[in-house]
């Protein structure tokens, strides 16, 4: 048996000051109209590149080709370490502002919308259907210029289906997000959260993991 509620070393619990939309930046803080893209060229024709790989080479391969995806994130500047599993079903955006450490695990129709770098750290599970959400706009300025922010999904996370992270968000390690759930706030490590707003309704226990480590056998009571 191992101490249950501790966290696993590296992962940065969430911030206590500011908060994730203090996190926000402007992705072109010279955006100047509003239909005009912050994006500058290099990124856009990045873009549209994955966004071919993706639909045709990624898309519609069988769940085993795990392989050949991320050898497809690799080359558009994903960062990969150990194996993380990323279901032919999900959308990224922006491979090369992606990291995905170690059995981190991306879900069916699960939108990782990177417009900030989003790390998926080891152990984690993002659910089905789940968005994550790194932009959102000025809403006070009439041309509504992108605002970006980084998200972080702690070790041995597990979100829910549909659940939807917001800008800036930092999960603590071993949180869980529930089903459906809707967090604009960081989460505290190894306590289960669920509702919009998600709300904590306990803490989360682990009794067979090393923490830090991979999965072991099943103690006995
Ligand atoms: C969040 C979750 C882990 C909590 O499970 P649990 O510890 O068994 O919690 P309980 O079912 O005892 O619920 C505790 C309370 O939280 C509420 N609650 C649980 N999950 C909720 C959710 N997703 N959204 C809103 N409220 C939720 C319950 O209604 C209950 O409220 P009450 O105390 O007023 O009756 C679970 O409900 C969940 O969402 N799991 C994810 C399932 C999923 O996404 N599967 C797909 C991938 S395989």
């Amino acid at each position: 048996m191992t101490d249950q509620g501790t966290p696993p070393t590296g992962t940065p619990a969430p911030a206590s000051k500011g908060g994730p939309s203090s996190r926000l930046r402007f992705k072109n803080p010279n955006q100047s109209e509003r239909f005009r893209s912050p994006w500058p060229l290099r990124e856009k024709f990045g873009m549209l590149g994955w966004l071919i790989v993706e639909r045709c080479l990624c898309r519609p391969t069988p769940k085993f080709l795990n392989g050949w995806r991320l050898f497809w994130l690799r080359l558009f500047g994903c960062k990969i370490s150990g194996t993380p599993f990323v279901h032919p079903a999900s959308i990224i955006k922006i491979p090369w502002q992606l990291t995905l450490e170690d059995q981190c695990a991306i879900g069916a129709y699960t939108e990782i919308y990177n417009l900030g770098h989003v790390t998926l750290k080891r152990g984690c599970t993002v659910a089905q259907y789940t968005y994550v959400c790194g932009g959102t706009h000025d809403l006070s300025d009439p041309v509504l210029p992108l605002q970006v922010a980084d998200i972080v999904i702690g070790e041995e996370v597990f979100i829910g289906a549909k659940a939807i992270i917001l800008p800036g968000v930092i999960i603590g390690d071993g949180a869980v997000l529930g089903a459906g759930s809707v967090t604009s706030k960081d989460l505290e490590p190894w306590t289960i959260y669920a509702g919009n707003p998600a709300r904590p309704i306990k803490k989360r226990k682990m009794d067979h993991v090393t923490p830090g480590s991979r999965r072991v056998a099943a103690v006995q009571p």
